[in-house]
């Protein structure tokens, strides 16, 4: 965490800076979203997908397998990045490996979202609508699945023409049934390499050097390496698991951490003070 004061002063900074050069660059799964409400976890994108309408029983199980063995090396404070790196491309490509087989039907897939318990985190409408009202672009970075994604914030009425999203898409044949995923894979790790290749060249980015950027992992942090010449990058940090044992990873690596916060008040305050 920064100093109260250098906050202040990047705040202040970004502010007179204005909306014309501000980007605004988030993570979705548990950032955007809820980690959990009335004591149970909220699904992820992938999670969602676990529907018998799309999925088998049998599927779910070894998705569920996947997690459990998969989700504690993901958030384990003890292990570098690097270490974690190899275990989250095996993770993300079994998981995709199984839900192709599914034959998963692209017709289907609104269906799964409105059944689902998923949740954005309270103050979204503030948050999304604020700031297509300031036409200030809004970059949802996510290695879930975006056509999910997409599909959540489209029923949750917040998806403005300021959106953009990488993400990782599925691709369905003629016949709408899911064949494969697009693009190189995205997973928590790798976001950096995501940012260089694709964020550096959407053009509604471009000449922005003020970013507020949001995550849940430490691998949210690279989602602005592909911001040329940036000026004042503000981060924001959701602890929701494992606190103790990284608060002080995170408390070191991004500007602002907000523990076991299922809002978007701190973030929304923030933009408020800035534009
Ligand atoms: P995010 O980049 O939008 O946060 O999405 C990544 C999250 O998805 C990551 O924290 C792990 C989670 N995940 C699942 O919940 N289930 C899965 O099967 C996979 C591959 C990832
Ligand atoms: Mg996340």
């Amino acid at each position: 965490g920064l100093e109260r004061s250098r906050v202040e002063e990047m705040i202040h900074a970004m502010q007179r800076a204005g909306a014309g050069s501000l980007q605004v660059i988030s993570d979705f799964d548990m950032t955007l979203t809820r980690f959990a409400h009335n004591g149970r976890r909220v699904p992820t994108t992938h999670n969602i997908l676990d529907n018998r309408l799309l999925i088998s029983e049998d599927c779910a199980k070894k998705m569920k397998d996947l997690l459990n063995t998969y989700y504690p090396v993901e958030i384990d404070a003890s292990r570098s990045t690097e270490e974690k790196l190899p275990h989250m491309v095996d993770w993300w490509t079994k998981v995709h490996e199984l839900l192709i087989q599914q034959k998963i039907r692209k017709d289907l897939l609104a269906q799964a979202v409105k059944e689902s318990t998923v949740m954005l985190r309270d103050g979204y409408k503030e948050f999304f609508d604020h700031l297509a009202e300031q036409q200030v672009p809004l970059l949802i970075f996510s290695a879930g699945v975006g056509d999910i994604l997409e599909e959540v914030i489209q029923q949750n009425r917040v998806f403005h023409p300021n959106t953009h999203v990488i993400s990782n898409y599925m691709d369905f044949d003629h016949a709408g049934v899911l064949q494969a995923f697009k693009g190189q894979l995205i997973h928590t790790f790798n976001k950096r390499e995501g940012a260089l290749r694709r964020a550096a060249g959407l053009t509604a980015l471009q000449g922005r050097p003020n970013v507020l950027l949001l995550g849940d992992s430490l691998g949210d942090l690279t989602m602005a390496d592909g911001v040329s010449e940036p000026e004042n990058v503000l981060t924001i940090g959701f602890l929701n698991d494992q606190v103790e044992q990284r608060k002080e990873s995170y408390v070191n690596s991004f500007d602002i951490v907000l523990v076991k916060d299922e809002t978007m008040d701190v973030p929304n305050a923030v933009l408020r003070h800035i534009i």
